[in-house]
């Protein structure tokens, strides 16, 4: 329901968006490509720990693809920008760092993988730019082997089938987690920004009154001083020179 939603604002809103902001589209083309690198990283650190020659061939013929597609997209990008862009600043997690994790891992694999494919599907409709569309389609193709060839090689790494399964599910949930971790992170601010204004709005007139009725009686009495001793009162008010 959620990937329904987000294909319909995407559908809507990234033709419009991408022919009239060439840098915006340019600067998407480039988290895209940082995207693609930081997969073929991720991929070259499994064949780190694989042991197993099938599964370390796959995972480099992967590596290859991913830094591959990383170029179409940041070369899209170049080509398409007004300005200078650069890469976002952002953490990386290390996803496999012993071969205990490679079930974690294909599965991980096997579902960011087929988020991605179904994604620049939609993409390559929505962007509006043929040349871009025709990477989209052409990367989506890849990415869809790296999806079912990441579920195989989990099927033998898990043993059976069910192991393989319990391995998706926790995949899924661990993104549907992230993802939502994502979303909360901007709603929770404007959550608070709102909380902060509507006590600001409330609570700032009730002060006021509080603080003038506390206050009160001081400046009367301050007024009846001034009244007595003008001379003061203007010695306070004149800056010192
Ligand atoms: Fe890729
Ligand atoms: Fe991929």
């Amino acid at each position: 329901m959620f990937s329904d939603f987000r294909s319909l604002v995407v559908r809507t809103a990234m033709p419009m968006k991408w022919k009239s902001d060439p840098q915006h589209a340019a600067r998407a083309l480039k988290r895209f490509g940082d995207v693609e690198a930081d997969s073929g990283w991720q991929y070259l650190q499994a064949i780190r720990v694989a042991v197993d020659p099938d599964l370390r061939r796959m995972l480099f013929e992967n590596v290859v693809e991913e830094f591959k597609h990383a170029g179409y997209f940041h070369q899209a990008a170049h080509t398409l920008a007004t300005g200078r862009i650069r890469s976002a600043d952002e953490p990386r997690t290390l996803l496999i760092k012993r071969p205990e994790d490679m079930c974690d891992f294909l599965a991980f694999a096997h579902v960011s993988e087929k988020a991605i494919h179904s994604q620049f599907d939609v993409y390559a409709a929505a962007c509006g730019i043929p040349a871009v569309s025709e990477i989209f389609k052409n990367i989506s193709v890849e990415e869809s082997g790296h999806e079912s060839e990441a579920h195989s090689h989990l099927k033998r790494a898990a043993g059976s089938n069910r192991a393989a399964s319990l391995a998706v599910w926790k995949a899924r949930f661990k993104r549907g987690v992230e993802a939502w971790k994502r979303l909360a992170e901007p709603v929770g601010g404007l959550m608070f920004h709102a909380i902060f204004a509507v006590t600001f709005l409330v609570l700032g007139p009730l002060l006021k009154q509080r603080e003038k009725a506390s206050l009160g009686p001081i400046i009367h009495r301050a007024d009846r001083t001034n009244e007595r001793s003008p001379a003061l009162s203007s010695a306070i008010e004149t800056p010192a020179l």
